[in-house]
């Protein structure tokens, strides 16, 4: 496909750039224009990501940080700014992975595990991230939520209750920093066809699509791919009258869900 543009100028920090989504985001980043910093606490995924961005022509660094620690987060910040020059865009992937249980079973350390990656670890980023991206004279962040934040999944209440903190947080820094040209919005995915989401309950991914796929209006998991085009629209100038919302990518999920408890 032929490199875009949409993100010409721009210098991109992809926290979780090593995984699936935000592997995606990375890529399609790099491939309309923009200057990627993929930041993973794996060396080794960041590595693959920055690697299939070479591939392809774009340009990438990877960086190996825990964004839960701040001294971290603020290290692979200034390295972005120091390597490429300047900070327009902040994308906060990264995700902890999370037993199932009820609050009974979970353990506090999995609990706290989940606010600090999914919560604290973007707070941390945007903290030393925002006045970079003043300085560079605006930008946009997007924070991943998911359909989850959006409904109580059983057994799933530190993933559930971090990702609607994800929500609010979101609201509150676009207010925050609308006077200083940064846009901030979230985007909540359904199921999408990735490792990780397939074994927290299934054999294989094959398997959970086939269990998921029934769930959806569209009638199948999504695509790594279709949340980076949602990144895409909203790190852009194509949305430039939106801030503080959230995007659902769920293929009807959440509309479908709702009228099953509902008899026609
Ligand atoms: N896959 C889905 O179905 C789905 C659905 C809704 C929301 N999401 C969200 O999308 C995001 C990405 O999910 P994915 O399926 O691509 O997962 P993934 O496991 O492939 O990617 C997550 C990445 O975050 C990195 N990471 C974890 N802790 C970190 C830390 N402390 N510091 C830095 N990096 C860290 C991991 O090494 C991994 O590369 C997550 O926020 C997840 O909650 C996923």
């Amino acid at each position: 496909m032929a490199a875009g543009h949409l993100l010409a100028g721009r210098v991109a920090i992809v926290s979780g750039g090593g995984g699936e989504i935000g592997g995606a985001i990375s890529s399609l980043f790099a491939h309309e224009g923009a200057k990627v910093f993929v930041l993973d606490i794996s060396k080794e995924k960041a590595q693959a990501t920055v690697d299939a961005i070479a591939a392809d022509g774009g340009e990438a660094m990877a960086f190996s940080a825990d964004i839960t620690d701040p001294e971290q987060a603020r290290g692979a910040v200034e390295a972005c700014v120091a390597h490429f020059g300047k900070l327009t865009n902040l994308l906060n992937i990264a995700a902890a992975l999370t037993p199932a249980g009820s609050v009974e079973t979970l353990s506090l350390e999995d609990w706290n595990r989940a606010f600090a990656v999914n919560v604290t670890g973007g707070f941390l980023m945007c903290k030393y991230a925002i006045p970079q991206m003043r300085k560079a004279g605006g930008g946009a962040i997007v924070n991943i939520a998911s359909s989850h934040a959006h409904i109580g999944v059983p057994k799933r209440p530190a993933y559930c209750a971090s990702k609607g903190a994800v929500l609010q947080l979101t609201k509150v820094l676009a207010i925050d920093h609308a006077g200083d040209g940064i846009r901030v919005n979230s985007i909540s995915p359904g199921a999408i066809d990735t490792l990780r989401a397939a074994l927290q309950r299934f054999p294989s991914r094959e398997a959970a699509n086939a269990a998921k796929g029934p769930s959806y209006l569209l009638g199948r998991t999504g695509q790594a791919r279709e949340i980076a085009d949602g990144a895409l629209y909203l790190c852009s100038d194509l949305s430039s009258f939106v801030t503080g919302t959230d995007l659902l990518i769920d293929g009807g999920y959440l509309a479908f869900k709702g009228s099953l408890t509902h008899p026609a």
